[in-house]
């Protein structure tokens, strides 16, 4: 990681202040002062301190929210709120991104973090962990729509899609359980099969289920076991690849 922002995320301060203070030689690396902000610095391995007060390793933060409808999973957007409008004041950090994406009108289970790395192991096309999503649905489904899913249906985009799950809950509900992450995939899956999807709702990413205490727009920290969870999920993914290859 550059020194200054291993600086900016320690201390939570702006790359322009921290800019300053390396300038003024008050940022040293394993004793020896640092007058460029751009020098890598290895985490846990190299000893930074500013002032002589030595700087804790940035810690990551990771959190879990209840996406509500109505709300963008981007960190920007020109007309809708964004959930990071959502986090309260305690949860707020200028790197926290969400990792992937749900539609305006799906709900459930959305992972925010400042790792950028954590997004790329749970999302990377080669190694996508399984996605489970709750969709109540309008209109019949065709007799073969379970073997249509398990037999990879084709969007008309590109290639076609991995083999996903879907189960017939009663009550127009159905689950869809699925390896990717391609645009309005579940609503254009259900689509090819026959209905049209009222309400969508992810309920599990890998192994991490949303926690059943957050209502819609509440948000929670990850906790360690929700990331082992997690990387055991990534884990789950390449497995699954090595055995259908
Ligand atoms: N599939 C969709 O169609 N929408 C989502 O938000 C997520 C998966």
């Amino acid at each position: 990681m550059r020194l200054d922002r291993f600086v900016s995320q320690s201390l939570s301060i702006s790359r322009s202040v921290v800019a300053q203070r390396i300038r003024r030689g008050e940022v040293t690396v394993n004793g020896e002062i640092v007058r460029d902000g751009g020098v890598t610095v290895v985490l846990g391995g190299d000893v930074v301190c500013l002032a002589h007060v030595q700087l804790r390793t940035p810690g990551h933060r990771h959190l879990m929210m209840h996406k509500p409808v109505g709300v963008v999973s981007e960190t920007k957007h020109p007309i809708h709120r964004t959930v990071l409008e959502l986090l309260p004041q305690s949860s707020r950090h200028r790197d926290l991104v969400p990792l992937g994406r749900l539609d305006l009108d799906t709900t459930g289970l959305l992972l925010l973090s400042t790792d950028g790395s954590l997004g790329q192991l749970l999302l990377h096309p080669r190694r996508h962990v399984e996605k489970a999503y709750l969709a109540t649905i309008a209109g019949t489904l065709s007799d073969d729509a379970e073997t249509r899913f398990e037999a990879g249906l084709t969007l008309g985009d590109d290639l076609p899609c991995q083999p996903a799950r879907l189960e017939r809950l009663g009550d127009g509900c159905v689950r869809v359980t699925l390896h990717e992450g391609r645009f309005h995939q579940v609503k254009r899956m259900l689509a090819l099969v026959g209905v049209r999807v009222t309400a969508l709702h992810r309920e599990r990413i890998g192994r991490l289920w949303l926690d059943e205490g957050l209502a819609p727009g509440d948000v929670r920290e990850l906790t360690s076991a929700d990331l082992d969870a997690l990387h055991a999920s990534v884990g789950d993914a390449l497995a699954r690849r090595t055995a259908t290859r």
